[in-house]
C-alpha cells in the first residue's frame, strides 16, 4: 500500500476509485446517508487528505481533529463550506471543481426556469392524477418565456451558460457582476451590463449565479424582491442563503413577485413549508447532477489529491500559497 491516507465522505464512482487505487489508501463512507459530522472528525484523525462534499463544513475544529490533513478536495465548485483562510493558517491545501459543471448547472436553471413559467410540475400533477378532463381554453396557462428579459445577476462561468441559453428563446439578457464582461462576451451573448437595481427591476426572470459570500450573503431581501415586477420569478440556482429566504416566502405571500424556482436553500435540507406553493418549483439541489457531470467532478477531486500527493500543483488549487 502507499501509505497515504484518504478519507473520503461519498461512496463515489468507479472511476475516479480506480485511478485513486494506485496512488492512495481510500476510506470511502458507504453510507446511504451524509456520515454523520462525529464520524468524519474521527475518520479524519490518520489521515493525509479529505475528500469531502459541499455538505461537509471545513473549519478549524474539523482541522484540529485531522492534524495530519494536508489536502482537502471539495467536490464542487462552491466553496462556502470552507473555511478558506483557516486551512491557509494551517497549511492545508483546498481544491474545488470550477468548469466541469457550467454547462450542466445552466441546463437545470433553465429546468426550474422553463417549468415555473410554464407551470410544468402543476401539468404533470394534474395529468398524473387521473382528474384531468381535457383540454380547455385557460386551462395552467403560463407565461411565455421567449423575448423576455431574463437578468442574471453573477456573469461568470454559470451565468454565460445560462445567457447563451438564452439567445435560443430570443431574450434579451441583461446582468450584473462587480467586473463588466470584456465587450466581445457582451456581443457573443448579446448581454447588456446594467446596474444590479436596474437588472432587478427590468427582469421578467432573475436568476441568481453568484458565489456565497460575505458580500452576497442576503443580497435578494425585502428591499430587492420589492424592486422586481408583479410580474417576474426568481431563480436560484446558487446557494439558499443568498437569497433572504424569510423575505421571499413574505413577497411570494403578497404577490410581490408571480413566482420562484430554486434548487438551494439556506438551511438545506430543510425547505420552509412557506415555500411549498404552486407558484414555486423546489428542486434538492440537483444543478451538476447529471452522471457524466459528477464523474468528472469526482475525477477532478482524484486528480487534485493525487497531483498533491506526487509532488505536483494539484490543477484547481485555491490556496497555491500554501505549497
Ligand atoms: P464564477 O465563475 O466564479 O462566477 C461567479 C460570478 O459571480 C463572477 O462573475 C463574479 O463576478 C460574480 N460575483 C461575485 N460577487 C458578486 C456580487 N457581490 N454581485 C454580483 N456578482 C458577483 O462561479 P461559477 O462557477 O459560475 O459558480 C457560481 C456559483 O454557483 C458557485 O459559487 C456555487 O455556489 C453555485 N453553484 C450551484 C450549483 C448547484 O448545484 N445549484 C452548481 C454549481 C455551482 P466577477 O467575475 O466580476 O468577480
Ligand atoms: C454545487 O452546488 C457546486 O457548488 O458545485
Amino acid at each position: 500500500m502507499t501509505g497515504r491516507k484518504v478519507f473520503c465522505t461519498d461512496p463515489f464512482f468507479e472511476a475516479p476509485r480506480a485511478r485513486l487505487a494506485g496512488s492512495a489508501d481510500v476510506e470511502y463512507w458507504d453510507g446511504s446517508e451524509r456520515p454523520p459530522r462525529a464520524e468524519v472528525l474521527r475518520r479524519i484523525a490518520d489521515k493525509d487528505a479529505l475528500i469531502c462534499l459541499l455538505t461537509e463544513k471545513i473549519d478549524d475544529e474539523l482541522l484540529a481533529a485531522g492534524p495530519r490533513l494536508s489536502i482537502v478536495t471539495n467536490v464542487a465548485v462552491g466553496y462556502d463550506n470552507i473555511d478558506l483562510a483557516a486551512c491557509t493558517r494551517r497549511k492545508v491545501a483546498i481544491t474545488n471543481t470550477p468548469g466541469v459543471l457550467d454547462e450542466t448547472t445552466a441546463d437545470l436553471t433553465w429546468a426550474l426556469l422553463m417549468a415555473v413559467a410554464r407551470r410544468v410540475i402543476e401539468g404533470d400533477a394534474l395529468a398524473r392524477s387521473g382528474q384531468w378532463k381535457g383540454w380547455n381554453l385557460n386551462q395552467l396557462c403560463g407565461v411565455d418565456v421567449w423575448g423576455k428579459t431574463l437578468g442574471i445577476l453573477g456573469f461568470g462561468r454559470i451565468g454565460r451558460a445560462v445567457a447563451r441559453r438564452a439567445q435560443g428563446f430570443g431574450m434579451r439578457v441583461i446582468y450584473n457582476s462587480p467586473h463588466r464582461a470584456a465587450t466581445e462576451v457582451e456581443h457573443e451573448l448579446s448581454a447588456e451590463f446594467l446596474e444590479r437595481d436596474q437588472v432587478i427591476a427590468q427582469a421578467d426572470f432573475l436568476t441568481l449565479h453568484v458565489p456565497l459570500s460575505a458580500e452576497t450573503r442576503g443580497m435578494i431581501g425585502a428591499a430587492e424582491l420589492a424592486q422586481m415586477k408583479r410580474s417576474a420569478f426568481l431563480i436560484n440556482a446558487a446557494r439558499g442563503a443568498v437569497v433572504q429566504e424569510a423575505s421571499l416566502i413574505a413577497a411570494l405571500e403578497r404577490g410581490q413577485i408571480a413566482g420562484a424556482a430554486l434548487d438551494v436553500y439556506e438551511r438545506e435540507p430543510l425547505i420552509p413549508d412557506g415555500l411549498r406553493r404552486p407558484n414555486v418549483v423546489l428542486l434538492p439541489h440537483l444543478g451538476s447532477a447529471s452522471i457524466e457531470t459528477r464523474t468528472k467532478m469526482a475525477m477532478i477531486a482524484a486528480e487534485n489529491v493525487i497531483a498533491f500527493f506526487d509532488g505536483r500543483r494539484p490543477p484547481t488549487i485555491l490556496n497555491p500559497e500554501v505549497l
